[in-house]
């Protein structure tokens, strides 16, 4: 009789796991055996090496389309293939955060880049991607990249005609654009988060929001990626054969209840292959695959059981960008499961709860206990990380300051003055190298944010460390310093200063956004500057014609009078609006058309601002 009771019981224990499995729709993590041996590596000592691996193949091809690239660019008294026999080039594209609008420009600016791009009026960068080693986003621009990359490296051609990712004239929080099937979308997300924290694990508002976000950036995966793993990115075609840039999220660490700034804030970066920082309080990695396995000091508590499926890619863009949290709160008045209404009131009432809204948890702490013993982080249960621009570093350069890269485009698409990027997020990066957490990640000298806007070094791309020599006192070998090309936000052809927390965007804006990216990247389709791809191409090759001592041709002269930041610092009166109402640059007194390059550069077609 017992005996039958106790079998009817564990009968129905089965039926119910076996319910939340398939419910989940892959979202919760499973068991799986353990591979063995350590799951963590210290970052001391370099990179890790299924990503070395990964690279070594893709610069083969990068290096190629590179030659591409400079052949096209038309470089005077420049002899490419010679040049490429002595020396190895490396590109790494940097893409900032600003919920929707950092997107779709980032979007634009991606699309200039891409050789794919067909472009009918002008001509953009095509080929730099092809050419690039790494490719970051944080924030907005983890919605970019990590979109891009989990749907193989689409085109925003491709994206835009195939018209089924991205459908932003729907809210982020109405996942289908119709009050009935919301309600259904949200019991599905309702289940799905339920199956992670059945099968053992802390949920917070992040698992909702990731789920949220993958309605529109893992629209074309099945169950809208609940199963999308980001460990899996790797296996798709464009990865297999390496046309793709390794992508790179960023997230900060962070400890409950305190907040974090450039100087001390521990950056992880998440890759296929790991998560973790370089950051001295870290200097840790953990395989991004077995996140979610209980370890000590890297090893698996329980050797025989390992966790896989915690890594869901929205989960990571949503961690990247977890300063959107709070918005999930506002859900409250709609008609939500009550799985949903419960955490979300737990998280909105609960006044603990409600100051670490914007946390994503990373429960059990892949490095708990780890060597490194000056970490408050080996000391926590919980791991939390938060959006990757908490800490003002707005574009996701740290990961790439690790990677000896030639060039960096940082393309910055923040929201600092007027919701147009004033540089901070350079000047944080550039302060935080003289920090004790900033150690090894040497970054060019750079001006305040009212020389950014005072001498267009918004309005126009701009070059950084472009004289290796200039740069003693911030590296020992001056030409592992990488020259950054800066991109910022401006009105060409669209008012792209969109607030952060606009969440729709109709068809039409949402491609009115991505054209204007466009033309910042091109420099209006090329139309403004003719020799714009060979400027690039100057910026690309230099640190290493410095390394080989080789002198600049004439033309990379010029190009690197218009475009470098000569260490000028502006004294003047800070200008107010940077853009008058055509979009042009508003005029300063200490300067005239003549003397600012980027002057009167807009674009035919912007409407004057009501
Ligand atoms: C950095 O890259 C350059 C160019 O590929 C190479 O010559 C140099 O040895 C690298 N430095 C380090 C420390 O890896
Ligand atoms: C720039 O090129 C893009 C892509 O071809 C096109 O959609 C856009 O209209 C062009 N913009 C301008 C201002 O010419
Ligand atoms: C960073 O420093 C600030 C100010 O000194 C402090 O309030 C905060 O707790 C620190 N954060 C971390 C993560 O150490
Ligand atoms: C967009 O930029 C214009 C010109 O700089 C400015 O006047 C306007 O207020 C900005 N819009 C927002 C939403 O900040
Ligand atoms: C580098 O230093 C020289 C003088 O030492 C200066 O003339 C030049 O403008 C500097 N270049 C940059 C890009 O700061």
């Amino acid at each position: 009789m017992l005996l039958s009771l106790l079998l009817i019981l564990y009968h129905l224990s089965i039926i119910a796991a076996s319910f939340i499995a398939a419910s989940s729709d892959g979202y919760a993590p499973v068991k799986v055996s353990c591979p063995g041996g350590q799951l963590t590596r210290s970052s001391t000592t370099g990179l890790n090496p299924d990503e070395q691996s990964y690279i070594n193949s893709r610069y083969q091809i990068a290096k190629q389309n590179l030659a591409t690239f400079l052949n096209d660019a038309n470089l005077k008294d420049f002899d490419v293939s010679n040049f490429l026999n002595n020396a190895n080039p490396t590109i790494g594209l940097a893409f900032s955060g600003g919920g929707y609008r950092a997107q779709l420009c980032g979007a634009g600016q991606y699309a200039a880049l891409d050789s794919r791009t067909n472009v009918v009026n002008g001509k953009g960068l095509g080929g730099i991607l092809q050419s690039s080693s790494y490719i970051s986003g944080l924030s907005g621009g983890a919605w970019l990249v990590g979109s891009l990359v989990s749907n193989n490296l689409i085109s925003i051609d491709d994206l835009i005609n195939q018209n089924s990712l991205w459908q932003t004239e729907h809210s982020i929080l109405s996942p289908s654009g119709n009050f009935l099937k919301d309600i259904g979308a949200y019991f599905k997300i309702g289940e799905q988060v339920h199956g992670k924290e059945s099968a053992g694990f802390d949920v917070t508002i992040t698992d909702i929001w990731g789920r949220a976000l993958s309605y529109q950036l893992l629209a074309n995966s099945p169950n809208n990626g609940a199963g999308s793993k980001f460990s899996d990115i790797i296996n798709q075609p464009n990865f297999q054969n390496h046309y793709s840039p390794l992508p790179i999220l960023v997230a900060d660490g962070r400890a409950p209840g305190t907040s974090v700034i450039n100087l001390n804030s521990t950056v992880f970066s998440i890759t296929p292959f790991e998560v973790g920082s370089e950051s001295p309080s870290l200097q840790s990695f953990v395989q991004t695959k077995y996140l979610g396995t209980e370890l000590d000091n890297g090893y698996p508590v329980d050797s025989s059981t390992c966790i896989n499926s915690f890594d869901n890619a929205g989960f990571l863009f949503g961690t990247s960008s977890s300063l959107f949290n709070g918005i999930i709160l506002t859900l409250g008045q709609t008609k939500l499961p009550n799985f949903i209404t419960d955490l979300i009131n737990k998280f909105a009432v609960d006044p603990f709860e409600k100051l670490n809204v914007d946390v994503a948890n990373y429960s059990p702490n892949p490095f708990y206990k780890s060597s490194n013993p000056d970490t408050s982080i080996a000391k926590s249960k919980t791991l939390y990380l938060v959006d990757g621009g908490e800490d003002g570093q707005n574009v996701p350069l740290d990961p790439l300051l690790h990677r000896n890269l030639s060039t960096i485009f940082a393309f910055d698409n923040s929201a600092d003055n007027l919701q147009w990027p004033d540089g901070t997020s350079l000047v944080k990066t550039y302060e935080r190298q003289f920090s004790a957490e900033g150690k090894n990640s040497a970054f060019p000298y750079v001006p305040d944010s009212n020389t950014f806007r005072n001498l267009n070094l918004t309005a126009k791309p701009t070059f950084f460390g472009c004289d290796a020599k200039n740069l003693t006192g911030l590296a020992d070998d001056v030409f592992s310093v990488p020259l950054v090309i800066y991109f910022a936000n401006r009105p060409y052809s669209y008012w792209s200063n969109t607030s952060t927390f606009k969440l729709e965007y109709d068809i039409d804006e949402r491609n009115s956004i991505i054209s204007n990216g466009f033309a910042v990247a091109s420099r209006l389709n090329g139309t403004i500057d003719l020799e714009w791809n060979a400027c690039v191409g100057c910026a690309i090759i230099r640190r290493e014609q410095e390394r080989l001592g080789h002198d600049q041709t004439d033309q990379c002269k010029k190009c690197f009078q218009k475009y470098c930041w000569d260490g000028t610092i502006y004294q003047g009166n800070p200008i107010g609006d940077n853009f008058d109402e055509s979009g042009l640059t508003v005029v300063a007194n200490d300067y005239t058309s003549n003397s600012i390059p980027g002057f009167f550069e807009t674009g035919p077609n912007l409407k004057k601002r009501e």
